[in-house]
């Protein structure tokens, strides 16, 4: 490539997040769908269940999900996001709330997991490997109440985000056929 055209490609500016934002939104989305699946075929958990497979798998995706969120937190804070697209105001105002909301509630129901787990006893090991200290003591009253938000709760928050988010970039992409999914999809 000669060096004016190298020179106009960088005056371009780029239409989607940069390759490491991409990975670790699709990790993440990988890693929630499969707490929703793995969650939900858990038994019933109280004192005493035993720490069987499933649980065991639940906690360590749950608690890897959490290194993914901080690590994603991280990058966000100090790589800057493409220009929004262009849509009108209000449009983009929703879209950065949901966004927004989607952190805090990814943070959140881990989080309030882990407490959860503490109190019950389990140890948690982030992807089965990196040891979690008990966030609560064991059989600590906070740390069932917030199992039960994070079953009864977050569980619904969460989802009802992911489907207005889910919902938005496929409204964008089959109905009006904008360049929106290419931000996290290029190609798209
Ligand atoms: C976004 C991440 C997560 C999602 C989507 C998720 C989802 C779920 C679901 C669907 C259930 C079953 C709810 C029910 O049967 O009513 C559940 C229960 C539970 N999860 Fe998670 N989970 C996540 C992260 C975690 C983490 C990180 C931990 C612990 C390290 C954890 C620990 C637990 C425990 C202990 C329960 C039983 C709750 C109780 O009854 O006290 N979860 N979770
Ligand atoms: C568990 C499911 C999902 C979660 C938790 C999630 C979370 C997020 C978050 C937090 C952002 C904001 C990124 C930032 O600005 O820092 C985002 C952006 C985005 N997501 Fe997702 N996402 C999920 C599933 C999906 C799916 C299935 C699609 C596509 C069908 C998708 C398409 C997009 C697009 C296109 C953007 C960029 C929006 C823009 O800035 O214009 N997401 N996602």
């Amino acid at each position: 490539m000669n060096t004016v055209a190298a020179a106009e490609d960088r005056a371009v500016p780029a239409t989607s997040y940069d390759p490491v934002a991409r990975g670790l939104h699709w990790l993440t989305v990988l890693l929630v769908l499969a707490e929703y699946i793995v969650g939900s075929l858990m038994p019933h958990i109280r004192i005493g269940t035993p720490f069987v497979f499933v649980i065991r798998l639940h906690l360590a995706l749950g608690s890897g999900l959490i290194l993914v969120m901080l690590a994603r937190i991280l990058w966000r804070l100090t790589h800057r996001p493409p220009p929004p697209p262009p849509l009108p105001a209000w449009q983009r105002w929703i879209a950065s709330a949901t966004h927004f909301a989607l952190y805090v509630a990814l943070l959140a129901m881990p989080l309030a997991g882990w407490a959860s787990a503490s109190a019950h006893g389990f140890p948690v090991r982030a992807f089965g490997i990196i040891p979690f200290p008990a966030l609560v003591p064991y059989k600590a009253r906070i740390g069932f109440t917030l199992g039960d938000v994070h079953a009864d709760v977050i569980y619904w928050i969460l989802l009802a985000l992911i489907v207005m988010h889910v919902g938005a970039a496929l409204y964008h992409r089959v109905i009006k056929r904008d360049s929106v999914l290419g931000r996290m999809l290029p190609g798209w």
